[in-house]
């Protein structure tokens, strides 16, 4: 009998990917705490890796992986983490978890807007904290009103088009950026595109949803959080390479802008120091897709696009 072809999970997937997996082939798992070196040890042979945000996949991996590499299989929308050109070169599938996540990491993206506008961390941590003295406090926890805001959303993609439907009853004006006009969005939500800086400069929320790219490195840094109202809240459910952290938490610490809502960050798990001491800012830990339902899914989705590449099919979410 013909050897089963090895699958790796580079570090965990949720049983209702996993089983599906162990049904068809043999499957090493990494576990939490891979690093580098194990991950190069573990994929030596197989014939599809699972990756995700926190797992490199590059050049020397994929030749540490050997001829029989087939697909790469990210646990995520995003695929930032995964050297596109050198799968590509060796003839690799990519594929991701599109759609199934989108509810999630928007009703996120929502949540932190709202967290971020009354500055729930700090009012929730001073209740557990014991320093609630007042009762009602007559001028204490002064936040930000958001009904008949201007929502700027950067990339109404899928996450971006499902926020802008979640805000679209709170918004006045809902402005978007697209490298092409989204006319049916345009028409269904009353949105209007806009110039990355237009909406900067106009929106009471700016919300990012676009992918980790080159192009994208640090869009919002110094200059354009200058460009924002004080009172202007953003957020963040994208990638951390989009914000110049330094610059947000000096924006932050000098009332230059309003709020600030995040989930991710440029070098996770860290979190630089001036974020944490940062006023008015919300910070989480890369949870946006976190739900039971979303992340089932996207085990699910996983599976079946390992299934498919090794079986000579096309993956449903290939994106390389
Ligand atoms: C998570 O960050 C994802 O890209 O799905």
């Amino acid at each position: 009998m013909a050897a089963r072809p090895t699958v790796v999970v580079a570090r965990a997937l949720p049983a209702a990917g996993l089983e599906r997996l162990r049904e068809r082939y043999d499957v090493r798992i990494g576990g939490l705490d891979a690093g580098r070196e194990t991950v190069l040890d573990l994929v030596r042979g197989a014939a599809a890796v699972v990756a995700d945000p926190t797992v490199a996949i590059d050049g020397e991996v994929l030749a540490a992986a050997g001829a029989d590499l087939r697909v790469v299989a990210n646990y995520a929308v995003g695929y930032d983490n995964i050297d596109l050109a050198a799968s590509r070169q060796r003839g690799i599938a990519v594929t991701n978890t599109p759609d199934v996540l989108t509810n999630a990491t928007a009703e996120l993206a929502l949540a932190l807007t709202l967290a971020a506008a009354r500055d729930l961390r700090t009012a929730e941590s001073e209740l557990r904290g014991g320093r609630w003295r007042y009762g009602w406090e007559p001028e204490g926890h002064m936040g930000i009103e958001l009904s008949g805001a201007t929502f700027g959303v950067v990339g109404l993609g899928r996450i971006g088009g499902r926020y802008a439907e979640l805000v679209r009853p709170l918004a006045g004006e809902l402005i978007y950026t697209s490298q092409s006009p989204r006319p049916a969005a345009e028409s269904a939500l009353r949105a209007r595109r806009a110039g990355i800086d237009d909406l900067f400069e106009r929106a009471d929320v700016v919300s990012l949803h676009v992918p980790a790219t080159p192009e994208t490195s640090r869009m919002v840094d110094a200059a354009r959080l200058e460009r924002m109202k004080p009172t202007a809240i953003l957020v963040n459910t994208a990638r951390g390479a989009l914000v110049d952290e330094a610059a947000l938490a000096a924006a932050l610490r000098d009332g230059r802008i309003g709020a600030a809502g995040l989930d991710v960050y440029a070098y996770e798990p860290e979190v630089p120091a001036a974020l944490l001491d940062a006023p008015r800012c919300v910070l989480l830990p890369h949870i946006g897709s976190a739900t039971q339902r979303a992340r089932e899914a996207m085990a699910r989705l996983v599976a079946e696009n390992v299934i498919a590449a090794l079986e000579g099919r096309e993956p449903p979410t290939r994106v390389a």
